[in-house]
């Protein structure tokens, strides 16, 4: 069973929210969010703006006007890490100008031995680091800092689980819904078990109680968050797995669309196909990463997978549910990919047909085996491979795209959009990016509408 934050623990952060309250009173504070990385990330920032407002800060879009920064990292890649201390780095002005100013790091890279110690050394204008594990202590933290200590650092923390913290959410019709955190894989390339600690699934009847609570707010499309979704309640031992999850928030009343992500292939079942394929709330939408399609890559990744067992699985996703929209995750360059394995991912791509992808030059990651691999690729090879893949991937996309055109489907209205021919952007079921125009509905309507015209990026429709 996984290990639940106590009561008289959170009470007591639920205190310092009230004593940070009564010291900003009548002060107009405002907060500044950055979040880099995935849903996961911007679900964990959700629930920080929601201690913020609890304590009497007001959220603004500019850091400038800020009492209050905080950038939520992500250390997936080293690109987002080199992001993240530019950020911090550039505000070193304003804490010169304003030094009242708090700035904050917290997330991924701060569960890191290595970016903790340059930070202490390097930017003294980040008063407040906290990691993954401290989220919940976020208001004691912070009243240490209110309070005069110069410098607070809590990296320390339990694989545990914290409910019923406040969250402050985005606009719009969407939701994030976290069902599980952490990761127990150990993919070798990948630093998240490190700074996101073993799997630890919510109790369903939790989970269901966030859903009603969200359908009743009036959200319409929930995305149920995980590391690795597939394997959720291994732990509850409660003889449940995700199909049953999903069967189960699908009885929920209500018109929403459910999604999921992100699911590992060596966890996905046909099980978890039929329930989807039988759930009308689950779009048939599916983000299945592969990384490779190498079988020889897959081993020295520690996928668990081989190359023809994720081609089954998509063909029996496919048969249950023809119109399934699939995303997938690729890394180019990974230590000693020769072109022969090269070969076999692009070969994978094109068999597939995704209708989505996220392809990411292989990037080294102090701690994890992958970093000591041999690697004989040089960048320029590998830059040549990403672009190979990339260009082949458009082709795909453009063939997809175009084969939506004069299609009627129900979409979801969430949110504006730039020009000013189709105003309002929407989502297909399978997640697509659709600019629709038209009139009688708003953001957060359902509506049926018919495809004009597609482009790479987009399809464009008018409301019926
Ligand atoms: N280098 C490049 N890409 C990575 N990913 C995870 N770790 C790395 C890394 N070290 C990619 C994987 C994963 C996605 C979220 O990020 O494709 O599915
Ligand atoms: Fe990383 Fe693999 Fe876990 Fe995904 S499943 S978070 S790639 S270790």
């Amino acid at each position: 069973m996984p290990v639940t934050v106590s009561d008289e623990q959170l009470q007591s952060q639920f205190t310092y929210i009230d004593a940070i309250a009564s010291m900003n009173n009548g002060k107009q504070l405002r907060a500044y969010t950055h979040t880099f990385g995935c849903q996961q990330n911007e679900a964990d920032t959700e629930h920080i703006r929601g201690m913020l407002r609890e304590m009497g800060y007001t959220m603004t879009e500019d850091a400038n006007e800020a009492d209050f920064i905080l950038f939520n990292t992500c250390a997936v890649r080293e690109h987002a890490e080199d992001r993240a201390f530019g950020n911090i780095g550039s505000l070193s002005h304003l804490k010169k100008r304003r030094p009242e100013v708090i700035i904050a790091l917290c997330g991924c890279m701060a569960q890191q031995e290595k970016n903790v110690e340059k930070i202490k050394r390097s930017y003294p204008q980040v008063s407040l680091l906290f990691g993954t594990h401290a989220l919940w202590r976020f208001p004691s933290l912070l009243y240490r800092v209110l309070t005069g200590e110069k410098r607070v650092f809590d990296i320390n923390g339990e694989d545990d689980i914290a409910e019923g913290l406040p969250v402050l959410r985005a606009q719009g019709p969407k939701a994030w819904l976290s069902i599980m955190y952490g990761c127990n894989n150990f993919c070798t390339y990948c630093i998240v078990p490190y700074v996101r600690g073993r799997e630890r699934s919510r109790r369903p009847e939790e989970i269901e109680k966030e859903l009603r609570e969200l359908i009743t707010a009036g959200y319409k499309e929930i995305t149920l968050l995980g590391q690795n979704v597939n394997s959720y309640g291994k732990d509850l031992g409660l003889d449940i797995d995700f199909a049953d999850l999903l069967r189960r928030l699908n009885a929920v009343p209500g018109d929403f669309w459910l999604r999921f992500m992100t699911s590992h292939p060596k966890d996905a079942s046909p099980r978890l196909f039929d329930a989807m394929a039988q759930c009308d709330k689950v779009a048939k939408q599916l983000h299945l990463p592969f990384q490779s399609g190498s079988d020889e890559i897959l081993r020295r990744m520690n996928r668990r997978y081989t190359a023809a067992e994720y081609r089954a699985l998509i063909a029996d996703a496919r048969t249950k549910m023809p119109d399934i929209t699939l995303s997938s995750d690729i890394i180019v360059g990974f230590p000693g990919e020769t072109e022969q394995d090269f070969e076999q991912t692009l070969q994978l791509v094109e068999d597939v047909q995704f209708d989505l992808l996220f392809t990411f030059l292989y990037s080294p990651r102090t701690g994890t085996p992958a970093a000591s691999y041999e690697d004989n690729a040089t960048p320029q090879d590998k830059q040549r491979r990403f672009e190979r893949l990339l260009k082949v991937q458009d082709e795909i996309v453009a063939s997809r795209q175009a084969a939506y055109q004069g299609k009627t489907l129900r979409l979801l209205v969430d949110g504006t959009a730039k020009g000013p021919d189709y105003p309002f952007t929407a989502r297909t079921e399978g997640n697509l990016l659709v600019c629709v125009r038209g009139e009688g509905f708003e953001i957060g309507s359902f509506i049926e509408a018919k495809i004009e015209k597609t482009s790479l990026r987009c399809l464009f429709a008018h409301k019926l």
